[in-house]
């Protein structure tokens, strides 16, 4: 059985379940899970240059579910796939429970993103030829994972899909698709959610119900979220609100 030693974690990567040895802490344990220094990303040159991200610093402590807001093109998305780990910042860090994100290279930044950063996009991005079972599923198999019978059933029983597991994405509605996205983004056990508008594309029935789990999962298992919205009643619901315009944090507030 191959066993990768990835920054401190044993993690065997042929079959059966992975084990982690995670680093031991103490007094000066880290309690932000996210850490964002210096964060730059440029778009364009001269007369076009755009900047994205300018020079942004700010952290995010563990449980804490994050709204950010700002006007469109005020590069609100350009920071998501920053912090997922799905583009590359021209100057600056992002430190994920202390793991330097962009000093990762090739598998070793995909092992880690797979195994600690979920997102979820606005028009979900399933995969079409998988059903829904496996659509969710699949983080873990390409780690090569197991998912426990139990976490499962929990899992899609509280997404409200039991019952559509065999079916492929274009056979279900825009909201259990997006369901289906957010446990694909659960799958395993992210530090990190990231969403990008997930409920940009939803009527108001299923963005109740996308809000309701996102909070469910935040209050229930202390998961840390952060999500892009244009709606100012949902960022209100978050317990920070970050306005973000012109590549730079603008104002930072708690929510309720
Ligand atoms: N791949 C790219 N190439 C060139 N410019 C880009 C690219 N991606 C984004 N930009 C520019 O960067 C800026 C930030 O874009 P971004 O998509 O991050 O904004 P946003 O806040 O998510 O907007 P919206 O609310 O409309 O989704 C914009 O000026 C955009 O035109
Ligand atoms: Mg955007």
């Amino acid at each position: 059985m191959a066993i990768n030693l990835i920054f401190g974690k044993e993690i065997k990567t042929s079959q059966g379940m992975i084990h982690m040895k995670t680093k031991s802490r103490g007094k000066g344990e880290i309690m932000e899970v996210l850490n964002v220094l210096n964060l730059t990303k440029q778009y364009g040159s001269d007369d076009n240059l755009v900047k994205a991200v300018d020079d942004v610093s700010f952290k995010i402590n563990k449980g804490e579910f994050v709204a950010i807001v700002g006007p469109s093109g005020g590069g609100k998305s350009t920071l998501i796939h920053l912090l997922g780990g799905v583009d590359r910042p021209d100057g600056g860090k992002v430190l994920i429970d202390g793991e330097d994100l962009y000093s990762l290279k090739g598998d070793n930044l995909t092992v880690f993103r797979r195994k600690n950063i979920g997102i979820i996009y606005q028009f979900y991005n399933l995969i079409p030829v998988l059903t829904v079972k496996e659509n969710i599923i699949l983080p873990a198999v390409l780690d090569g994972r197991q998912v426990l019978d139990d976490y499962l059933n929990e899992l899609v029983k509280t997404l409200n899909l039991n019952n559509k597991l065999s079916y492929l994405p274009n056979e279900i509605s825009g909201g259990q698709q997006q369901r289906t996205a957010i446990g694909r983004a659960l799958i395993n056990h992210p530090k990190l959610l990231l969403a990008d508008e997930p409920t940009g594309n939803l009527d108001s029935k299923n963005t109740k119900m996308v809000m309701k789990l996102l909070k469910y999962y935040n209050e229930t298992y202390g998961q840390t979220i952060i999500m892009v919205t244009h709606d100012l009643k949902l960022a209100k619901q978050a317990s920070r609100i970050i306005t973000f315009e012109d590549g730079r944090i603008v104002d930072d507030k708690n929510g309720h």
